[in-house]
């Protein structure tokens, strides 16, 4: 989370585009921003609460810019802990993504030491840190380098330089990308807002970037030396998604999903076919993700055990440490994630390299950190997911699955296709389930992961208390807080069919309203949304009935559909 953006140009430049550039990473976080520029040798700061809403007029030109948007970790959403954070002299200005676990040891030697700490932040301690070093003559560059190997956790950080007019900037796990032009070099948390670069350098962890008057340079934290980086073209990388004709990347993204399926359907799945090839060689097969990536693992998992007979199993990322000793050379492990930055997720892939697993991996983002350290990727070719909200990218998670194994997706793409046509008929259902606070969904089997996909919708877009849950946990506990106001909507597969009605029967009996989504009308349903495909489909088409139903709640609500309250896209600390 946060998102950073820095450039050194050889001549001034609106300090402006820093903004510009803000505003696409705005996603990584969205609690506060910040700017730093340098003007008559002396630095600047412009700081503002909550989302970038108004481009600031009365920015000038600067040589040397720096900008950070915020998803707040210590200390609570307030200008002072707003970054760009400085030291004591207000020479020494820094932007952080991260966390330092070792946070109240070092903030407990800096008040020892007498320093004037103003925020609540865990970068201050950064900038403290470096001006104590510099004031015992050591360089910036040094002195960065020394602080950054003291700091536990991942982080990537970037410090402006005033004295020199450069900028460093450093990082383990979090990520930053250096964009190479003839007018102005730049760093960044994406490659989204690296302007007009025409080339990039991927940072690695331990390696700090200089970016000066003399260019880009790299070297290793721990010694000092320079590295040799390769260069890539900007050219083949989409650099920005458009809103065009919608009113939110929610909606542009829930109705891209026909296109993103054909798109798949047509590069047919060179890399996931690799993947099951190595699944069907090795002991143990894993998927790894958080959140809706995790989900679509658990749909993935459940068809896996059909085809390949044998145990696959999908982890948390956040909760991958229960397994790591068991794991070995002979265990592979796939990893499910949009961003391929997800912290938890790079944490995960590390712990199994150690033990000798092989990594594969299904992202959607081109030069993200997982795909570069995959031994296989397959990419999603989504396109770039705004929205905080997932939604192309589950579909497309399920959809790379069934092509390695063989399942048309024609006729899905098709029905989904007549869902958007017919979205209207979940207006009603949105109304209603709009001044609830509580939402059951339930599944059973292949439905069991929509189910808790919904349900993450549904909060996410919504702040519906919403509970997906398998139909057979219900009497185990569940069931108590079914009544006459409840809602439940109960997924209906046709191999889970008889179960499921069961379900529907037992909320209906404690006078619950039961929405079915299923391949037919029952009597147990008080409303009803179709699913029309075959088996294969079921699952992808019940979700994207969620989904509109999740966009049209938040409409009703007047929420935001892309900045959720509290969140962001990439979840990049721990
Ligand atoms: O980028 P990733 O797929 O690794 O992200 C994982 C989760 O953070 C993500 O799916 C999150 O749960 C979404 N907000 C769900 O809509």
């Amino acid at each position: 989370m946060c998102g950073i953006v820095g450039y050194l140009s050889h001549e001034e430049k609106p300090v402006v585009s820093i903004y510009q550039g803000l505003k696409k990473l705005e996603y990584r976080g969205y609690d506060s921003w910040g700017i730093v520029y340098l003007k008559n040798k002396r630095l600047v700061a412009i700081k503002e609460i909550g989302k970038l809403k108004s481009e600031p007029t009365n920015l000038p030109e600067s040589v040397l810019a720096l900008g950070h948007t915020r998803w707040a970790t210590h200390g609570g959403i307030t200008k002072a802990n707003s970054h760009p954070q400085f030291d004591c002299t207000g020479n020494i200005a820094l932007v952080h993504n991260g966390i330092i676990e070792n946070y109240y040891l070092l903030k407990k030697e800096l008040t020892q030491r007498k320093h004037k700490i103003v925020s609540d932040t865990d970068t201050e301690l950064v900038a403290h840190l470096i001006e104590e070093k510099v004031e015992k003559g050591m360089t910036i560059e040094e002195a960065v380098r020394q602080v950054f190997r003291r700091l536990k956790g991942y982080n990537a950080l970037v410090v402006m330089d005033k004295m020199q007019k450069r900028l460093l900037a450093v990082k383990t796990g979090s990520p930053l990308i250096l964009g190479l032009s003839k007018k102005a070099n730049y760093i960044a948390s994406d490659i989204n807002a690296l302007g007009e670069a025409e080339e990039l350098i991927i940072l690695l962890d331990g390696e700090l970037a200089e970016i000066s008057e003399n260019g880009v340079r790299v070297i290793n934290v721990s010694d000092g030396r320079e590295i040799p980086k390769q260069r890539i073209k900007m050219v083949e990388i989409e650099k920005e998604s458009e809103m065009g004709e919608y009113q939110s990347f929610l909606e542009k993204e829930i109705n891209e999903q026909p296109q993103v399926l054909e798109r798949i359907v047509q590069e047919d799945g060179v890399q996931i076919k690799k993947i099951i090839t190595l699944a069907k060689k090795m002991d143990k097969v894993i998927l790894v993700g958080c959140g809706t990536s995790y989900f679509a693992g658990l749909v993935a998992t459940e068809k896996l055990i059909k085809k390949l007979g044998k145990w696959v199993i999908t982890v948390l990322a956040s909760e991958f440490d229960t397994y790591v000793n068991l794991l070995d050379e002979k265990t592979l492990i796939i990893v499910l994630t949009q961003s391929g930055e997800t912290i938890d997720v790079l944490d995960a892939i590390i712990k199994a390299k150690q033990k000798g697993a092989t990594i594969t991996s299904v992202v959607n983002a081109p030069y993200s950190s997982v795909q570069r350290v995959s031994d296989v990727c397959q990419m999603l070719s989504c396109g770039m997911e705004k929205c905080v909200a997932s939604t192309k990218s589950f579909v497309a998670q399920m959809a790379v699955f069934d092509i390695a194994l063989g399942i048309d997706l024609n006729q899905r793409i098709k029905n989904i296709k007549w869902i958007l046509k017919n979205k209207n008929k979940i207006n009603p259902l949105a109304k209603m389930i709009s001044q609830k606070q509580h939402l059951f969904i339930l599944g059973r089997g292949k439905m069991l992961p929509i189910a808790l996909e919904g349900a993450l919708k549904i909060k996410e877009l919504s702040y519906i208390h919403a509970e997906g849950m398998a139909g057979g946990e219900l009497k185990h506990g569940t069931l108590a807080l079914i009544d006459k106001d409840s809602i439940c909507i109960v997924l209906v597969s046709k191999e889970n069919t008889n179960e499921m009605l069961a379900s529907g029967l037992e909320v209906k009996a404690r006078g619950a309203t039961v929405i079915g989504i299923a391949q037919r009308k029952e009597n147990v349903f008080d409303e009803f949304l179709p699913i029309r495909g075959k088996e294969d489909d079921e699952q992808t088409e019940a979700v994207v009935w969620l989904q509109l139903l999740a966009e049209k709640i938040c409409d009703l609500k007047r929420l935001d559909p892309d900045k959720p309250r509290n969140l962001a896209k990439s979840v990049t600390v721990k």
